[in-house]
């Protein structure tokens, strides 16, 4: 089977968090002691995709390059495109097309974050899993009403998935992690504009319903799923992240320490990586992780 590539989509305007996102992208504002978009690019890491195409406005691209330039220090290739408007998550997939020249792909949103025990052999089998079809992610939510919601039918599989339904026949939303076949370019470029003018990633993922090939996977409750959208959400993720990595003394979404854990830097590399850090802490953090592996 071909290489799975990444795909992280990290425009939009942030409206929601206006004024804090007016000069800057949401997904470069810091969650506790990182920038966002560490966190959706380590899941990518850790699900093994080692290749990785960042999406984002041409006002913002140039923020993202200065901080992530072409990934060869953390092992991994990362390249740029830009989306113009935010017409909508599915129009990444036309962006991408190129890139993934025929490959299948894992699109992650920039503003989703991912934690949990057993999340990383979980990604890698989705991640390795060839033919055709896609694989959602779907996570119990008090808000349902928020996200695309998927009905399941008595034999466990999907029947139905609703864009923000005023009353939700189920608590399941779908998460911004998605495992695609190389035919999703192809797919997202049949699809037409919403009401609110996007090419919607439900219209996408209800393609594969159709065919019989959407599979869903359920994250139960030992994981966390966070969105940062909204003021609250970003604060919540940020105490929860600095809740988890004060007790334990491990940071999450770091990707130094994934590329190094893979084994796609070695210790002196990750050393190397540490010492223009070492003031923040972040950087005395890698030190110690040298020679523990
Ligand atoms: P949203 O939270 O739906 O949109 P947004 O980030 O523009 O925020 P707001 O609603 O406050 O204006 O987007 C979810 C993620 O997808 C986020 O990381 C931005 C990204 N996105 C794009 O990059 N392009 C798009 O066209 C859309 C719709 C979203």
């Amino acid at each position: 089977m071909s290489e799975r590539l990444g795909i992280v989509l990290a425009g939009g305007a942030g409206t929601r968090l206006h004024p804090a996102t007016l000069a800057t992208s949401k997904q470069l504002l810091p969650v506790y002691d990182k920038p966002m978009v560490y966190y959706p690019l380590t899941t990518l890491m850790l699900a093994g995709i080692r290749r990785i195409l960042l999406i984002s406005t041409p006002v913002d691209l140039p923020g993202f390059r200065r901080l992530l330039g072409d990934g060869r220090g953390w092992g991994i290739e990362i390249t740029y495109a830009e989306q113009p408007k935010p017409d909508g998550i599915a129009q990444s997939l036309v962006i991408a097309e190129r890139f993934l020249e025929g490959r299948p792909s894992a699109l992650i949103l920039g503003d989703n974050l991912f934690h949990g025990e057993g999340l990383s052999r979980r990604l890698q089998a989705a991640s390795v899993a060839s033919g055709p079809g896609a694989t959602v992610f779907a996570y119990t939510v008090s808000d349902p009403e928020r996200y695309g919601v998927l009905e399941i039918g008595a034999d466990g599989r999907p029947t139905a998935i609703i864009e923000k339904p005023t009353a939700p026949r189920s608590d399941l939303a779908v998460t911004g992690l998605y495992f695609y076949d190389s035919d999703a370019p192809r797919r997202a470029r049949t699809l037409k504009p919403s009401a609110r003018g996007e090419l919607e990633i439900t219209d996408l993922n209800r393609t594969y319903l159709a065919d019989g090939t959407l599979k869903v996977e359920t994250l139960r409750r030992g994981n966390a799923w966070l969105d940062t959208g909204t003021q609250d959400s970003l604060l919540d993720a940020s105490n929860f992240i600095a809740a988890v990595e004060r007790r334990q003394g491990l940071k999450i979404g770091c990707p130094e320490e994934v590329a190094w854990r893979q084994g796609w830097i070695d210790d002196a590399a990750l050393a190397r990586l540490a010492e223009p850090l070492r003031k923040s802490g972040y950087g005395e953090y890698l030190l110690r992780l040298v020679g523990r592996r």
